[in-house]
């Protein structure tokens, strides 16, 4: 964590939004993270000395105003606490940028998928492709029309956008992966990247493997502490053990073990449902997941 900042003291929120349900955004005034902040990095947040650390993948940075936008959901104690806070509030800690740039090279013709919250990572790393003169097509997929966000935002860095949602209520009733199939089977395609649920990752990746287009995907949610010491995000990669929080958290699709990943995901699940169900007798909260 050489080039990690630990900023002052608190960290004022800037901004606060409700982006879709149980869907929050924050700017978070941060000058000397957000100086350093790249594409595909994360940052880790600590709301109060109760607070657990939670990794969050930084969703856009504004070098001008010194802040650095985290997006996430509401699903588990730690970021039901974290979405208590509202705007003026300061929070305890805030740490980064952490991890690996995403690589953003003039590959051309990508594909950027984002999935659930993981629609807020994928832009910054969409805006960069964009700008490196790549011709981006985006796949955004949501379970619904009420927790799409940020489509506008993709539009304007992608040269053609395509919706997907799991009911039909918006964009095509379908998945991510019916309209890369699509696309995969008419017309070439150098690189995807894609960020979201870890099903989604894998089913991305065994797509595109026969192929050969090269795969990034992030292994964020698959990260506990993001410290690189809890060992929670240990993950075989190409048969090498990597740490996501470390090593990533962007790693090649096609050598990912996804058994072992989602297994590793599993464990926290039953931790999770622990936490919760403790929270839930204590405090009528629940512990979190992230991207
Ligand atoms: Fe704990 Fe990576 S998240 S070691």
């Amino acid at each position: 964590f050489s080039t990690a900042v630990r900023e002052g003291s608190m960290f004022k929120i800037t901004k606060k939004e409700s982006l879709a349900k149980n869907i929050k955004l924050f700017d978070v005034y941060a000058p000397n993270i957000a100086k350093k902040a790249k594409p595909g990095q994360f940052v880790i947040v600590r709301s109060d000395e109760k607070g657990e650390r939670i990794p969050l993948t930084i969703a856009d940075y504004d070098r001008v105003k010194g802040t650095i936008t985290i997006i996430f959901q509401e699903i588990g104690r730690s970021t039901i606490d974290l979405g208590l806070f509202e705007e003026g509030q300061d929070l305890l800690d805030f740490v980064g940028p952490l991890g690996r740039p995403s690589e953003l090279e003039r590959f051309g013709k990508v594909v950027c998928i984002g999935g659930g919250v993981g629609i807020a990572p994928i832009y910054p790393i969409t805006r960069a492709l964009y700008k490196a003169d790549n011709y981006i097509t985006t796949i955004l997929g949501a379970q619904n029309d009420k927790s799409l966000f940020w489509e506008n935002k993709l539009r304007e860095v992608s040269n053609e956008v395509f919706i997907t949602t799991d009911d039909g209520s918006y964009g095509e009733k379908g998945r991510v992966t019916d309209i890369l199939s699509n696309i995969i089977t008419v017309s070439h395609v150098d690189k995807v990247v894609a960020i979201g649920p870890l099903a989604m990752m894998e089913a991305i990746s065994d797509l595109t493997r026969p192929k050969n287009i090269d795969t990034i995907v992030s292994l964020n949610p698959i990260m506990l502490d993001g410290t690189g010491m809890c060992g929670a995000c240990r993950v075989e990669v190409g048969n090498e053990t990597k740490f996501a929080c470390v090593d990533g958290p962007e790693f090649d699709g096609h050598l990912v073990d996804w058994q072992n990943a989602k297994q590793r995901a599993l464990m926290f699940k039953k931790e999770e449902e622990i936490a919760l169900n403790y929270a839930c007798n204590c405090h009528g909260k629940g512990e979190s997941n992230h991207v």
